[in-house]
């Protein structure tokens, strides 16, 4: 009933002219107002080999020196080097952050190198949901680390992209916006540039390489949009050096046969590149990293978490509602966890219950036993003490026996002369 009631409102609106002026055409001007005092931040990353020119490129970008230090052949993996700035143009700050893939292509084994670079990206995501979920959120001063841009450096070989170049763009192209770039652009020829460039393009569509596509859907930029995204990937020329060029000083690189200048379109698409980049399509690149690429990172997040927005019966399921059932779920769970421990220690204490019971079992016969030699030993002594003492009897009879005889004896043989005495008086 709610909703047919907001239908038949909807249908009811009607359009009014005003009075006068009301004052609500200010509010751009407000959005504008409020953005710039706020600033705004852009995240680049520069994927690229070794010395390929991705310091010279971003500085020659943004008319400025980055504290930049040459990275060595010899590191053991990818390592991302993320470096952030204070920018301000008029009264436009920017928070400028630029990642470099430090080593990247410089391992033996280059199975792996993609693996920092997205864990990078997604790890990005990651804080920026961890910020949405808080309870107490401040994303309006949240220091937003998510990559806006990839700049992908294509090695100018004129051949064909690396199978490194293909695996990792792959890997890359749901998470951040790539758009590849020929560095070092001077060092190839103009008809194979143009070849290079349709055989880069066609690998890439063959390989299924979803790369960032100027939005051509906003009619202010849709023409200049269409005309860039024919000329991708543009071929980009960096330098710092400023050359004397009739009475102008341009940044160029000199060579002992002549001079590239970067900014001459003729020479390198460094100018479009900027121009898409920087002054067309920011904000775009912005926004499609939040609307597209965060997105699906949160869904798939939200997703594995066990959030769902419809129940099995696809009525609406609110976060709530997924939040209770996930609870219950987890309890249950735990609950039977817990049975199964009470059981575990149920059984352990009856097994070593048993266990002692043996134990004392088996000490109470050993006791027994030895009770029983005892009582043996015992017994066997006693009737050595009898029969010893029957001996000992035995032999104090006789010994009595021989000493009334000798005493018998000696009585008899003093009696004898007596009776001869007698004898002589007679
Ligand atoms: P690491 O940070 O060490 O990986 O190097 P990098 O990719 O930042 O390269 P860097 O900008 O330090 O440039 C390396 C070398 O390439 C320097 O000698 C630059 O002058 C040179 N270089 C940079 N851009 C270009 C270019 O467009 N063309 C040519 N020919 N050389 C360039
Ligand atoms: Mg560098």
């Amino acid at each position: 009933p709610l909703i047919a009631l907001g239908r038949q409102r909807n249908e009811e609106k009607r359009n009014l002219s005003l009075g006068g002026h009301v004052g609500f055409d200010s509010l751009p001007d407000q959005l504008v107002s409020k953005s710039v005092t706020q600033g705004f931040s852009f995240n680049i990353l520069c994927v690229g080999e070794t010395g390929i020119g991705k310091s010279t490129l971003m500085n020659t970008l943004f008319n400025t020196t980055f504290e930049t230090e040459e990275a060595s052949h010899y590191e053991n993996a990818v390592r991302l080097r993320p470096r952030t700035y204070d920018l301000q143009e008029s009264n436009v700050h920017l928070k400028l952050t630029i990642v470099d893939a430090v080593g990247f292509g410089d391992q033996i084994n280059k199975d792996e190198s993609y693996r920092p670079v997205v864990d990078y990206i997604d790890t990005q995501f990651e804080n920026y949901l961890q910020e949405e979920l808080k309870i107490r959120r401040s994303l309006f001063n949240y220091h937003d680390t998510r990559i806006h841009v990839c700049l992908y450096f294509i090695t100018p070989t004129g051949h064909s992209l690396k199978s490194l170049d293909l695996v990792t763009m792959k890997k890359l192209d749901s998470k951040v916006n790539i758009i590849p770039i020929i560095a070092k652009a001077d060092t190839i020829s103009k008809s194979e540039l143009h070849k290079f460039k349709i055989k880069i393009m066609s690998e890439l569509v063959s390989n299924g390489v979803q790369i960032y596509q100027f939005p051509t859907d906003d009619e202010a930029v849709a023409e200049i949009n269409s005309v860039m995204n024919a000329h991708l990937p543009f071929a980009v020329v960096g330098s710092t050096e400023e050359v004397k060029v009739g009475n102008k000083l341009v940044r160029a690189r000199q060579y002992p046969w002549g001079v590239v200048q970067v900014e001459n379109e003729s020479h390198c698409d460094f100018v479009k590149l900027r121009e898409m980049l920087i002054r067309v399509n920011m904000e775009d690149l912005r926004e499609q990293t939040h609307t597209r690429h965060y997105e699906l990172y949160r869904r798939c997040k939200l997703e594995e978490m066990g959030f769902k927005d419809t129940d099995p019966d696809s009525q609406p399921f609110s976060l709530q509602e997924t939040y209770e059932t996930k609870r219950k779920e987890f309890l249950g769970e735990l609950q039977k966890k817990e049975e199964e421990m009470r059981q575990m220690f149920v059984n352990k204490v009856k097994e070593t219950e048993s266990e002692l019971k043996e134990k004392e079992r088996e000490l109470h016969e050993k006791f027994e036993h030895l009770k029983r030699i005892h009582q043996e030993e015992k017994r066997k002594v006693e009737e050595k003490r009898r029969e010893l003492e029957d001996e000992m009897n035995a032999f104090n009879k006789r010994k009595l026996a021989v000493e009334t005889l000798q005493s018998q004896s000696l009585q008899a043989t003093s009696q004898q002369p007596l009776k001869k005495d007698k004898d002589k008086k007679k």
